[in-house]
């Protein structure tokens, strides 16, 4: 057995997050997602994540002031900013726009002061590069707003509506953390060579950016405007399988039940999209589950995170190439707790592979000489 994909293959421990992929539950640090998200602000949940107990208040004074007093970038970032190509794509910004953060300020091991630091950036930075490619210039964060709320103000200039931001928030939440994804795995590997926790979360977010991963939210609602009608869907679909092509938002490595933050996300899409685009989302989910089934009896594909939080992150009116990117800014908080976790009891990440290549070939003689007098 290779375990191709690491599929089921346990590379370590964490106390961090617990995936239950047969039950269909999902807790950070003991706590169901689903609750926090209900009932905490994201900054609790990054105190929940990263010191491994709740906070004694909600938010949490000594993070929540730290995280408020990092989010205005330094002079550096910004003429970073600056020289980026206006038309890069948001991921590809925040992939390179994480990387020139300050190195020097971030040294290995990681600290909780660099988590924060990198949890209160990002989202700043990514507000800044989107409103520079519309020509405006960046806002200043709001030291009297939340974290999630800032986000939404520094994109579009205004304080959003409390129901918008609060529906972005417990998206954050919901997304701030799951096992040992395959941008987590990669950040981890990068800590484990004693590397640095801004060069392992710009591995991450390189991760996070494939379609099989954390790129699939823009695609689900690609697929909801290509459907366009309720009554569109079931040929749409099994014409998409027909041609073996994978339905987007659907499926998933842990779970072969629904993952519980498509139950939380679906809730959320209820009360904050429109309701025609609700109903929509709703008949194409049914019928591509149904679809499945019958196309591949033997996998148990269910929705998975990325279908409702297209739907909600179009709901909340983010554009669609911000949608992996904010979710990127989501994970921070769970890249941040895994660097500190690894580094406290690290083993270099170094596996095996199975060679099948060809053994023992020699070159002819004389080949070499043959070469050098070209
Ligand atoms: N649509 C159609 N078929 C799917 C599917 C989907 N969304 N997800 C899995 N399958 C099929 C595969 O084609 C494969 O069938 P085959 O063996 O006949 O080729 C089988 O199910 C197993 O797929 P595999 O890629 O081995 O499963 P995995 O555990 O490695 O994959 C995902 C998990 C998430 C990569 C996969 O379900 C997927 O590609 N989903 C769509 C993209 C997506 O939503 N990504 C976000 C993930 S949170």
């Amino acid at each position: 057995m290779t375990g191709k994909g690491l599929e089921s293959v346990e590379v370590g421990e964490s106390a961090i997050s617990f995936v239950e992929g047969a039950q269909g539950r999902l807790s950070f640090r003991g706590y169901p997602a689903s609750e926090l998200a209900r009932a905490l602000c994201y900054e609790s949940v990054v105190h929940l994540l990263l010191r491994g107990s709740l906070p004694a208040d909600d938010p949490p004074r000594e993070i929540d002031a730290e995280l408020r007093a990092r989010r205005p970038l330094p002079a550096g970032a910004l003429a970073v900013i600056e020289h980026l190509p206006p038309g890069a794509a948001p991921m590809d910004a925040l992939r390179t726009m994480v990387s020139a953060l300050d190195g020097h300020a971030f040294p290995y091991p990681p600290t909780e002061t660099q988590g924060l630091e990198l949890i209160a950036r990002t989202p700043t930075l990514l507000a800044a590069f989107e409103r520079r490619r519309h020509g405006a210039p960046p806002v200043d964060p709001d030291p009297g707003a939340g974290h999630v709320t800032d986000y939404l103000g520094m994109l579009e200039g205004r304080r959003p509506e409390p129901e918008r931001a609060r529906a972005l928030e417990r998206y954050f939440i919901l997304l701030a953390d799951h096992g040992m994804n395959a941008s987590t795995f990669a950040l981890r590997v990068v800590l484990s060579t004693q590397s640095d926790l801004l060069s392992g979360a710009t591995t991450g977010i390189g991760a996070l950016k494939g379609p099989l991963h954390g790129g699939a939210p823009a695609k689900a609602v690609e697929m909801l405007d290509a459907i366009g009608r309720p009554e569109n869907a079931e040929e749409w679909i099994r014409a998409a399988l027909a041609r073996h092509e994978r339905l987007m938002g659907f499926g998933h490595r842990a779970y072969k039940v629904e993952d519980p933050r498509a139950e939380a996300l679906r809730e959320i899409a209820r009360g904050t999209a429109r309701p025609e685009r609700f109903r929509l989302a709703e008949a194409v989910e049914r019928t591509a589950l149904r679809a499945l089934r019958e196309a591949k009896p033997r996998e148990r594909i269910y929705t998975n995170v990325e279908f409702w939080g297209g739907v909600v992150l179009e709901a909340v009116g983010l554009p669609r190439d911000l949608f992996t990117p904010t979710f990127a800014l989501a994970r921070t908080a769970g890249w941040a707790a895994h660097a500190l976790e690894q580094a406290a009891d690290n083993r270099l990440i170094r596996p095996d592979v199975r060679y099948v290549g060809p053994r023992d070939l020699h070159l002819p003689p004389g080949a070499i000489a043959g070469r050098r007098s070209d």
